[in-house]
Formats: structure tokens, sequence, C-alpha cells
């Protein structure tokens, strides 16, 4: 069974009189432990089809089914819940607490779930480490570099065990080098624990990375290639 499963998906958005077709006709298959880029020009509708696919928001037709579970008519508590069991975020702006440190960030979701600050101090400290930044959990966000933020919001999202992680232009804030670094760890992190993720870019030089790639233009998937 695929991870993800999206049928004939749109979507619009109506802005007054206008209608913008932000997708028009999506079918895509994401399988579990996948590494996938969406990859096209600002504009094509890549946040669109990730907030579809992570449950933020609604198609405005076609079917999408996630972990088995169809997202048409469930309520916002179950697709709350559902993200929260099931879907890692990582954002442009690392959206990190800036009062806490790199080590209490980690341990922000698990605590938010009701875990013992033990076992949130435990599972954080693991992540941490995978992402190397075993030697800066006591740092605040503003003592880390861009590169350092990022990872530690990586490993925010892993942390609660999610099968997949969503990640929308995760290097768009970063210099190439350290881009390069950041979609590594991610590609690491895949290999090794079999999550799958999916993320997007529009920068040409980090699709060397990439296992899978979907190419959208104007909405529309253009073309898939597997490496
Ligand atoms: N909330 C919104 N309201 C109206 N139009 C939107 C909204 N979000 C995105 N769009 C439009 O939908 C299209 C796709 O946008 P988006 O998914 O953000 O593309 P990308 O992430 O590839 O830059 C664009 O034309 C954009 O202007
Ligand atoms: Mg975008």
């Amino acid at each position: 069974m695929a991870l993800i499963e999206m049928k004939n998906i749109s979507k619009d958005y109506h802005l007054g009189e206008t209608v913008v077709h932000a997708l028009r006709g999506i079918d895509l298959q994401i399988d579990k432990k996948e590494f996938v880029a969406v990859w096209g020009p600002s504009g094509s509708g890549k946040t669109t089809l990730l907030n579809l696919i992570g449950a933020i928001d609604d198609p405005t037709n076609g079917e999408l089914t996630i972990a088995g579970k169809k997202m048409q008519g469930l309520t916002d508590d179950q697709k709350s819940e559902h993200r929260n069991e099931t879907i890692g975020f990582v954002f442009q702006g690392f959206n990190l607490v800036p009062v806490l440190s790199a080590l209490e960030n980690v341990m922000l979701p698990l605590q938010i779930k009701g875990a013992s600050l033990a076992e949130a101090k435990k599972q954080a400290l693991i992540r941490l480490e995978e992402v190397g930044l075993s030697d800066l959990i006591h740092n605040r966000p503003a003592k880390m570099s861009g590169g350092q933020q990022q990872r530690v919001s990586i490993a925010r999202a892993l942390v609660n065990n999610p099968s997949l992680v969503i990640a929308d232009e995760p290097t768009a804030n970063l210099d190439s080098e350290t881009a390069r670094m950041v979609i590594e760890i991610m590609r690491e992190l895949n290999e090794k624990d079999h999550i799958t993720f999916i993320f997007s870019t529009h920068d040409q030089r980090l699709l060397d990375k990439v296992k899978r790639l979907v190419r959208l233009e104007d909405g529309k998937i253009i073309n898939r290639e597997t490496e």
C-alpha cells in the first residue's frame, strides 16, 4: 500500500472574482521509505501540494489517502490527530522557540504529547545525536548557525517517530554548502531509519542528492524521474 495516494487532485484558491488553479489534476503515489523532491519554480504549487499531503489544507477535488486514511470527511480534530501521529514538519524559517535550548526545542513535541521529562530528554538526545548536534544541546537558536538550527528542527520533526517528514523549502535560507549538508542528513536518516521524506526546493544544485524527483509546473506534474 502506498503511503500517499493522490488521485486527480486539484486545488483552487478564490481571490475575490478570480480563481487561482494552484494544482490541476495531480496523480501521485509515494511509497514508504521514498526520498522525494518536489521541484519547480516559485508559484508552481509546491507549498500547496505539501500542505495537502500534510493534511494542513483540503483539496478542491480528487481523492487523497495518507497512510491508509482517506482525508476527505475527517474533522479538524481527526486531521490534527492524524498529523501528530504520522507527520513531522520542517520549515524554511526553522520555526524554533527562541527562548528554549536546542534540547528543549526537540523535547517539546513529546512533552505536549504527555511524555515524562526523562523520556522526552532521552528521545531528544538520541535525535540530536543523529543530526550531529550533541555538543550544542544547551544552545539557544540565536547562538546557532542557520544550518545548525535546521538540524535542530529536523531532530524535532523526528522525535515523535513519524512515518513521514514534510519539508517545505528547508534549504531556502541556507548557503549552498550548508543546504547540501542538510539534505545529506535527511538522506542518511531516510536510509537508516526508513523514514519517508518529501521536500520542496527550487534549487537545481540539490537534485543530485535526490532519489526521486517530482517536477511541478503551473500546478501540474510534468515529469517523474527515478535515480
Ligand atoms: N492562500 C492563497 N490564496 C490565493 N492564492 C494562493 C494562495 N496560496 C498560493 N496561492 C497561489 O497558488 C499558486 C501556487 O502557489 P504555491 O503552492 O505557494 O507555489 P510554490 O510553493 O511552488 O511557490 C500561486 O499562483 C500562488 O499565488
Ligand atoms: Mg512555496
